[in-house]
């Protein structure tokens, strides 16, 4: 079982993506296969950049275990108001800066969805919490 932590600065456009970065970099020396990498490093980024973009700052954690990966991004708010809404392909809060950096298209969150196995998202003003899970084995790819 391997463990890591990232912390995860707000507004920081020069460190966004770092986290997932480094658990790329893991990953790849682990037997993983090329589909299932791709899908995790999407999700995480996808994660990460939210908090970046939308939050007051926070932390990953990643969580390695024989059968399952687990990455959970837990954030200092000010939370997502209506989640079913934020899921919605297009809607996006994010500001001209954001968009100038790349990111605010309103894909994030449904492209977090797609690429799971399991999504887990709870929001309140004191911060938001997502929970990443993908299953590991030769059936799952
Ligand atoms: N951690 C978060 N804290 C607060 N609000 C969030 C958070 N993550 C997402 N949101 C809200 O949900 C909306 C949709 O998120 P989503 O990731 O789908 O799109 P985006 O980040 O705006 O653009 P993209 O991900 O395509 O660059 C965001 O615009 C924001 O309003
Ligand atoms: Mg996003």
């Amino acid at each position: 079982m391997v463990n890591h932590d990232y912390q995860i600065i707000a507004k920081n456009y020069d460190l966004a993506g770092r986290a997932s970065s480094r658990i790329k970099k893991y990953l790849k020396t682990q037997n993983i296969s090329k589909r299932l990498l791709k899908r995790i490093c999407s999700a995480s980024f996808e994660a990460e950049i939210n908090v970046v973009i939308h939050s007051y700052g926070g932390y990953a954690t990643f969580d390695h275990q024989s059968d399952k990966i687990m990455i959970d991004f837990y954030d200092d708010g000010p939370g997502i108001a209506d989640i079913a809404l934020a899921m919605t392909e297009g809607y996006s809060t994010a500001t001209p800066l954001d968009n100038r950096n790349g990111f605010g298209a309103g894909m994030g969150l449904s492209n977090i969805k797609r690429c799971t196995d399991e999504l887990e998202i709870t929001s309140t003003i004191e911060g938001t919490h997502l929970k990443l899970t993908f299953y590991l084995g030769e059936e799952n790819v």
